[in-house]
């Protein structure tokens, strides 16, 4: 059973995540999305909020499985029996962190792989950060985030 795993901090999942966890989930028979734990690193949603966010706009998809990790992703691949670590690629500037990323997974652990999936066209330029600010001062992000999720995203800002 090939296995992948998309990590990141989804803080929260955008229409650009879930357009890679749709294409990605074709090509493999099992995809865990995994929220990253970083206590250093306080975010708009915490960890179950995240998770909760990304069942949602995920349950078209049956392969799908959304969970959170802390400590290295190596390890965690490891503990899940997965093979390939997906990542999403929108600009060169992506590209110097994402090969670095690699790199340093590929030195801890040579039998994992890292797969880098282009966004598409119409989501490079959309972030969790930047769909944070557009939200925050009252911009329109509904081409941003999934319909779904809209609301839950003004609730919290509104707190
Ligand atoms: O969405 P993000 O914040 O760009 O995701 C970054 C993430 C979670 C993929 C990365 O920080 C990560 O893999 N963290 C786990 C710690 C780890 O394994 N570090 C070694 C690789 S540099």
């Amino acid at each position: 059973m090939r296995i992948a795993v998309y990590p990141g901090s989804f803080d929260p999942i955008t229409k650009g995540h879930l357009d890679i966890i749709e294409r990605s989930a074709k090509v493999f028979d099992k995809l865990i999305v995994a929220v990253l734990i970083n206590p250093d690193k306080k975010g708009l949603f915490n960890i179950e909020e995240r998770v909760e966010l990304i069942e949602k706009v995920t349950n078209h998809l049956d392969n799908i499985e959304v969970d959170s990790f802390n400590g290295l992703l190596v390890n965690y691949m490891v503990e899940n029996k997965a093979q390939v670590i997906i990542k999403g690629l929108r600009a060169v500037s992506d590209f110097e962190y994402e090969f670095q990323m690699a790199l340093v997974n590929k030195k801890l652990n040579q039998d994992i792989e890292t797969l880098c999936m282009m966004t598409s066209a119409k989501y490079a330029y959309l972030s969790s950060s930047s769909l944070k600010q557009v939200a925050m001062f009252g911009g329109c992000i509904n081409d941003l985030v999934p319909e779904e999720i809209i609301d839950d995203i003004k609730m919290k800002l509104k707190k």
